[in-house]
């Protein structure tokens, strides 16, 4: 349902006399939330609005309910794939003024957080105490709990410690009618009823407005230890992540570049990236400080057996954090070199990763387009990128994405691991999901949002 102006104006002259300066309509204001982080290009707003808790989001919601209008939710704007981003002149609820750490209880494993929380500002709380939150979005320095809930975002500590969803434990959500919403646990065991919370989770904006979230924390290791290996080929260290599995390690980060991604972050990396290299594996190991050292050191003697070129260890937080930070500027280093790029996400079964990188590089090959491959290679989530550096060349390169995306659903695998699909992959859903499975979800979809002003346009593809 598409905003009309008029009632636009009526609700601003109903919401300006309570929030004043914390709705805004100015062209500076709308055009800062008409992007994200996905490429696409800018959207539009009607209005945004600032609310500071819970009782004004209810507010918001039912007075643009009652004069039809629809409402986009919003964290920090780092998504990958438009979900908060507005199309139709929307009302966006800007969520970043909610940020407060309502509490953190380490003896009971968990925390209550408003939205707008940054997430790194949330790790730092919790390691304050000794505690770990471990999900941890490329983005953390900057994107916030309640984004990473909409979206069940991820990370490279997935692999050991899962995505987002196995931390959220409780919600209070505004639904579009202007209700306050609480379900979930704050114990560690809790089942009564059907599981809203994993039902919100990953919802992107589509279902309720997030306001509160009880995250579960768990002690930190003692000890992290990281070492970066060097291989001829990026077929060759994603068969030496193999075999740490194999051999029964789990590593809490393993993390593939491929000689693409390499070249590009070279020049801004703060690690000197060995040469040559065609690839490399990022692997860290932690728990005890004697497990860890000793995981380690087994996963290199195995990474060096299968054919790695080349070792680096970290020997302190420092050296760990630069190697970390040199793979978390891939997608900025590669979205700088190639403006026009393409970005998925798509997952598949570890064991399938090396058939999906043979054959993606070879559909590459024969279309002339060069695919970057990097990202989070133990847990079977990688980052397809075709680099492109004009929008002519993006637009040629369409066809391949999608024969990538189909080869990882084919393999058994999903067309988002982490980002979500919003905007940009909803048309792809169906390659993954039958009519019948899209059409409950649409239903579940009118339960919440009877009228379809939440988040409009998005997650489903058009009918
Ligand atoms: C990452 O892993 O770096 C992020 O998910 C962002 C991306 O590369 O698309
Ligand atoms: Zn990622």
């Amino acid at each position: 349902m598409t905003s009309r102006p008029l009632a636009l104006d009526s609700l601003c002259a109903r919401l300006n006399p309570w929030l004043k300066e914390r709705l805004r309509t100015d062209a500076e204001a709308l055009a800062k939330v008409a992007v994200d982080e996905s490429g696409l290009p800018p959207g539009r707003a009607g209005a945004v609005v600032f609310p500071k808790n819970t009782a004004e989001v209810a507010r918001i919601a039912a007075e643009a309910s009652a004069l039809g209008i629809a409402v986009v939710p919003r964290g920090a704007g780092t998504g990958k794939s438009g979900a908060a981003m507005p199309q139709n002149g929307e009302l966006v609820v800007d969520l970043s003024q909610m940020n407060r750490l309502l509490a953190l209880m380490p003896h009971d494993q968990y925390a209550v957080v408003e939205p707008g929380l940054i997430t790194g500002d949330f790790h730092q709380a919790v390691a304050e105490v000794g505690y770990f939150y471990p999900p941890d979005p490329g983005s953390w320095e900057s994107c916030t709990l309640g984004g990473n809930i909409a979206t069940n975002a991820g990370g490279p500590r997935a692999v050991k410690y899962g995505v987002t969803q196995r931390y959220v434990w409780g919600l209070q959500i505004v639904t579009m009618r202007g209700d306050v919403l609480r379900f979930g646990r704050r114990s560690i065991k809790g089942v009564a009823g059907l599981d809203l919370t994993s039902l919100l989770v990953g919802s992107e904006g589509t279902l309720g407005i997030i306001t509160e979230a009880t995250l579960h924390i768990v002690p930190a290791p003692e000890a992290v230890e990281t070492a970066w290996f060097s291989f001829a080929d990026l077929f060759a260290a994603s068969r030496a992540g193999e075999a740490l599995f194999a051999a029964g390690l789990v590593p809490r980060m393993m993390e593939l570049l491929d000689q693409a991604a390499l070249d590009t972050v070279r020049k801004v990396a703060p690690f000197r990236i060995p040469e040559p290299a065609g690839a490399a594996l990022l692997i860290e190991m932690d728990g005890s400080p004697a497990r860890a050292t000793a995981d380690l050191e087994r996963a290199a003697e195995i990474i060096l057996a299968a054919g790695a070129s080349d070792s680096a260890l970290a020997k302190n937080e420092k050296e760990r954090e630069a190697m970390r930070r040199t793979r978390r500027l891939v997608s900025s280093a590669l979205k700088e070199a190639y403006p026009f790029k393409m970005s998925d996400d798509i997952a598949v079964p570890r064991s399938q990763m090396v058939p999906l990188l043979e054959q993606a590089k070879a559909a590459g090959a024969s279309t002339a387009h060069l695919v970057c491959a990097y990202g989070h290679l133990g847990d079977g989530n990688l980052h397809m990128n075709l680099l492109a550096r004009s929008a002519e060349e993006r637009q040629h390169a369409g066809p391949l994405r999608h024969r990538i995306v189909e080869l990882a659903v084919s393999l058994g695998g999903t067309i988002s691991g982490e980002h979500g699909l919003g905007l940009t992959k909803r048309e792809l859903l169906p390659l993954e999901q039958t009519t019948s499975v899209i059409a409950l979800q649409r239903q579940i979809k009118q339960v919440f949002d009877p009228q379809g002003l939440l988040n409009p346009g998005k997650v489903w593809p058009d009918v």
